[in-house]
């Protein structure tokens, strides 16, 4: 096995990958990739789709999806800005632990406030990507992959982001993708490009 690096120790730059046979130590931290959107957006839709092309890369990755954390680690959780801020916090938390070990680490929450966000920034300090899957309420609501803005809208989901609790679009995030007007194919291949660009995961040549 050999590693393309290339002025790695300079640029911070993350080897995560993994040979054939053995498994090889990080020679520098993950990332951190933290997907902000409203429900709906994509963010769980590309957060396997980067996963599954960063196991092609043979790097190691991990999805933390909001959805998936609700059902076990922050099941006690509601959606009060106050929740969702614990929701955040414990997630970030888990995300520092995966990148200190050389894991790009794709999280998948709906972060609403900027407030949430900068709080889960704060936690994983460095290596940190704000990514915003960017697409409107109307187009959010009329894929409605959960049923669950047609839920809110008849008034059976209190604090629905979008309809009945805010979205604060992010400022500056490190990149957005506008998936209304994208497919699922080549929102993917921004976010992979991003990544291989900006975490610069190492290649195993043959
Ligand atoms: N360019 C695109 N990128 C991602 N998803 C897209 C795109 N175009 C259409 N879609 C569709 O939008 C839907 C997004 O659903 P998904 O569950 O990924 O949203 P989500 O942001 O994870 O929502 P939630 O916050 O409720 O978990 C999917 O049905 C997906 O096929
Ligand atoms: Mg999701």
């Amino acid at each position: 096995m050999s590693w393309s690096a290339d002025d790695r120790e300079g640029q911070g730059a993350a080897s995560v990958c993994q040979s054939q046979s053995k498994l090889a130590l990080p020679l520098a931290p993950g990332g951190v990739l933290w997907m902000t959107g409203l429900s709906g957006a994509g963010k769980s839709t590309l957060a396997q789709r980067l996963k599954a092309q960063l196991a092609a890369d043979r790097c190691l990755a991990i999805v933390l999806d909001g959805d998936i954390l609700r059902s076990g680690l922050n099941a006690d959780l509601g959606f009060s800005s106050e929740e969702r801020l614990e929701n955040i916090r414990r997630t970030a938390e888990v995300a520092a632990l995966f990148r200190d070990s050389g894991f790009v680490v794709v999280c998948a929450l709906i972060s609403p406030e900027a407030a949430h966000r900068q709080l889960a920034r704060s936690i994983v300090r460095e290596r940190y990507f704000e990514v915003h899957i960017d697409s409107s309420v109307a187009v959010c609501e009329s894929r409605d992959p959960k049923g669950l803005y047609a839920r809110a809208r008849r008034g059976e989901l209190r604090e629905f982001t979008g309809i009945s609790a805010p979205y604060e679009p992010p400022s500056s995030p490190d990149i957005a993708i506008d998936t209304a007007h994208s497919s699922v194919d080549d929102a993917a291949e921004r976010l992979h490009a991003f990544v291989r660009n900006r975490i610069r995961p190492l290649t195993v040549e043959a």
